[in-house]
Order: structure tokens, then sequence, then C-alpha cells
């Protein structure tokens, strides 16, 4: 085969795609979400479940993406058809692309509105709003901002045009120096935060409650959450990892890049979860509370705390530039297939692409106000509307589909040959241990997970 090379451009190195591999997978799924639904599931079983379908789903799966992307060069779309099409098999399995591309398109529509509000509060901390509050008087401040469409609306519109600036610049130019800088502050940050939260009277409740697993507080859907939730904050299943893998220089070693960031992100989520967890306990507050959690929490520790109002301030500028760094990752996939097969540059397709996303936006700004509604999903009770139903939709269902099609294709439509020539690990143990992986281990959890969501079985 010859070497393709993609019309995109490439990573400079290997550590520039570990950065934007880092920077899509840490973002708000590790700060904001994975909190507020280990909350919600009650703590140490569903970070249990998460943290094995990290490691034996979502790390052979991630390899399996990137040797797709790296080899196909190309938007998911393109690498999936021409794919299909070298190891001649059929066209179909391009619906991976298109079904990634929608994914990504409706997973910004709610990201950059949940963004909007990390925005929203780089100014409430800074303004010192937050200086002694109370329990009450943050979630007040919170309920204040959700209840009100047009200054959310305001917040994901300056959220979505930044995510257009940058795709529109191209992934490259710019992102890789912001995200080296970016990444360690935010890691320091949050360290600081564990270390405030070790004061607070509560920490070992609150690791208690992350770690000491209690499988009676864990339903069928909980499960399904907790391998939802590891597709959704490794970026897997809809092509953002392929799209980056297909700009990664043909010399760097999958496996060791692949490790590296699913660690980094699964540290990330857990500091987050170890910050807030005594916060809640020391305030009484409810772990389960939503998607508010970390809004009505964190606030408390920099209300507190010396320098709170300057640390807060950073938190929540550095939270928004994690969201950012994610962010152009949902639009890179459906943006590299408009400049392929539209010929239109960068610019219009990123804003054609970020335009849907922001009127579709419009629907989580409501799911917080007037058109919220209740609804249980596999014994979990939601209370956001159609927020809940994008997300149960995206990360719950799509994604891990996905990331089974991924696998499946990698572990048994392409040749072993193609595959170990990419991985580039010779025929050894890592090699072997992948294959089997992706042919069975993670295919088979995935479809177990949704036979007992569906009922079919018991586990
Ligand atoms: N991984 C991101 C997070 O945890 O916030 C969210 C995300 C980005 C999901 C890109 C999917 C994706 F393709």
């Amino acid at each position: 085969m010859t070497e393709r090379t993609s019309i995109h451009g490439q990573w400079s190195s290997r550590l520039a795609f570990i950065l934007a591999a880092t920077g899509s997978a840490v973002g708000l799924g590790n700060i904001w979400k994975f909190p507020y639904i280990a909350g919600e599931n009650g703590g140490g079983a569903f970070v249990l479940v998460y943290l094995l379908c990290v490691f034996f789903i979502g790390i052979p799966i991630m390899m399996a993406e990137v040797l797709i992307g790296r080899r196909g060069r190309q938007s998911p779309i393109n690498t999936m058809r021409a794919l299909a099409h070298e190891e001649h098999q059929h066209g179909i399995w391009q619906l991976i692309g298109w079904a990634g591309m929608v994914a990504g398109l409706l997973i910004i529509s709610f990201y950059s509105v949940i963004a909007g509000w990390a925005v929203a509060y780089v100014f409430r901390t800074a303004s010192g709003a937050f200086t002694g509050v109370t329990a009450d008087g943050a979630a007040s401040i919170f309920g204040g901002l959700v209840s009100d469409p047009e200054r959310l609306l305001a917040w994901h519109t300056m959220f979505m045009a930044m995510t257009v600036v940058v795709v529109s610049r191209g992934v490259r130019s710019g992102l890789e120096k912001m995200v080296t800088v970016l990444m360690p502050i935010l890691f320091l940050l949050l360290l600081l935060l564990v270390g405030y939260a070790m004061n607070s009277g509560k920490f070992m409740e609150g690791l208690e409650f992350l770690f000491a697993p209690d499988f009676s507080a864990i339903t069928a859907g909980g499960i399904l959450t907790a391998m939802g939730h590891a597709f959704f904050t490794l970026s897997l299943g809809m092509g953002a990892i392929m799209v980056y893998g297909s700009y990664l220089p043909k010399n760097v070693s999958i496996t060791k890049v692949v490790v590296v960031v699913a660690i980094m992100d699964t540290v990330v989520a857990l500091l987050a979860g170890m910050a807030i967890f005594p916060l809640v306990f020391a305030n009484g507050l409810e772990p389960g509370a939503g998607p508010g959690l970390i809004f009505k929490t964190l606030p408390l520790a920099f209300g507190h705390m010396a320098g709170g109002t300057l640390f807060g301030t950073l938190f929540f500028i550095l939270l928004t530039f994690a969201a950012w760094t994610s962010s152009i990752s949902l639009i890179e996939p459906a943006v590299a297939w408009l400049v392929e097969n539209r010929g239109i540059d960068r610019a219009k397709a990123s804003t054609a692409v970020g335009g849907v996303a922001w009127l579709l936006g419009i629907v989580t700004i409501m799911s917080f106000n007037s058109w919220a509604f209740e609804f249980t999903f596999a014994g979990e009770a939601k209370s956001s509307g159609l927020f809940d139903v994008l997300d149960i939709l995206t990360a719950n269902i799509m994604l891990p589909l996905g990331g089974l099609a991924m696998a499946i294709f990698a572990g048994w439509y392409m040749s072993e040959r193609s595959t170990m020539d990419e991985l580039n690990l010779g025929d050894g143990l890592i090699y072997r241990g992948w294959r089997f992986l992706v042919r069975f281990i993670a295919p088979l959890a995935v479809v177990i997970v949704f036979l007992q969501l569906l009922g079919v079985i018991k586990v």
C-alpha cells in the first residue's frame, strides 16, 4: 500500500497528538459530568463499572479508532469508505462515519450550552459573588442562571463562536500550544481543590462514596450510564478520535499514546470527584443533585478559601478551555467531510456546522426551564427533559454502538496484516491481547450491557 497523507495536515509530533487527544478527552465530561452521574448512581459501584469499561473497552476501542483513522487519513465517513473498499468489505461500513457525524452534532449542541455555564461562572466568580456564600445562596445563583433562557443563549452563542473560530483556523494552529500550557495548570488547580476538600472534615466520607462499591445502589440504567460515560469521556465512538488519528504521523506508537491519554483522562475525573464529594457531604448537599452539582458545590470552596476569588475565576477559565479543546473535536469530523466532499473552505464549513449545532442548542437551553419535564429511564430519575434525552441517546446509545461497530470492523473485518502493520507491535502478547479485546471482550461487554438494559438478561 502506498502511504496516504491527509489533506488537512498532520500533527507536528507525538506529543502534539497526545495533547490534542487529551484536550479532546478531558473536558466537561470529567469535571462536570462524571461527578454528577456518579452522584446520581450511588458512587462506588458506578465508579468501578466506569473504570472497568475505560480499561477493557475504552482503551482497545480507542486503539482501533486511532488506527482506522491513521490508515484512512480522511474524515471518518471517507476513511470508513476507503478502508471498507481496501479490505474488500461492504460500503455499509461508512455508516459509522455518518452516525458519528450526527452524534457529534447532537453532543456539541448541549455541550456548548453547559460550557456556556462555565463561561458565565468565570464572570460570576470574578465579581466576588461567591465570597462567603452559603449552600442555599450558591444553589439560588445557579438556579437564577439556568432559569433565564436569554442569558443561557448569550453564553451558548459565545462558546459556539469560540469553537467555530478555532476549527476554522485548523485544529493544529494555536491549539497545540494552548493545550500544553493549560492542561498542567488545570491539573494543579484540581489538586488545590482536593487539598481544600481534605480539610473539609468529610474527606473520608467523600472517598468512601466514590470508591467503596455498594452494588445495591446501581441500576441497569446506571450500568449503561457508566459504560456510556467511558465512551463519552474518552471521546470514543463518533469519529473524533478517528479524525485526530488521521493527522497522526506514521511512526508514532498508537498503543503508547492511547494509554497515556486514557490515564490522564481518568486521573482528572477522579480528582474532580475527590474535590467535589467531600464538599457535598460537608455542606449537607445531595450527591444526586444532577447537572448543577459542580456549580452548586465548587463556589462553596471558592467562597471560603483564601484567594478563592482568584482561584475560582482561574478554575472556571480553565474549565472553559477544557471544554473548548473538546468541542472542536466534536465538529471536526463534519467539517473535514464538508471540506473533502463539498470543496468548501474550513471557515465556511465550520460556520455551517456550528450554525446548525447552535440552533439545536436551543432545545437544551429550554430543557432547564420552560420545557423541563421529568421521566425515569431504566430506573434512573431524570429531570431535565430533552437535555437528558439527548444525553442518553448520544452518550449511552450512539457512542457505544459506534464504538462496537469500530471494534468489530477492526477486529473481524480488517485483515490481521493491516492492523498489525498499523499498530506496529509485531505479533507479540500486546498485539494478541488487543485483538482478543476488540474481537471478543469489548463487543460482548457492550452487547451484554444493552441486553440487560432491555431486560433480556439479568446480571
Ligand atoms: N470527551 C469530552 C469530555 O469528556 O468532555 C466530550 C467529547 C468530546 C465526547 C468529543 C465525544 C467526542 F467525540
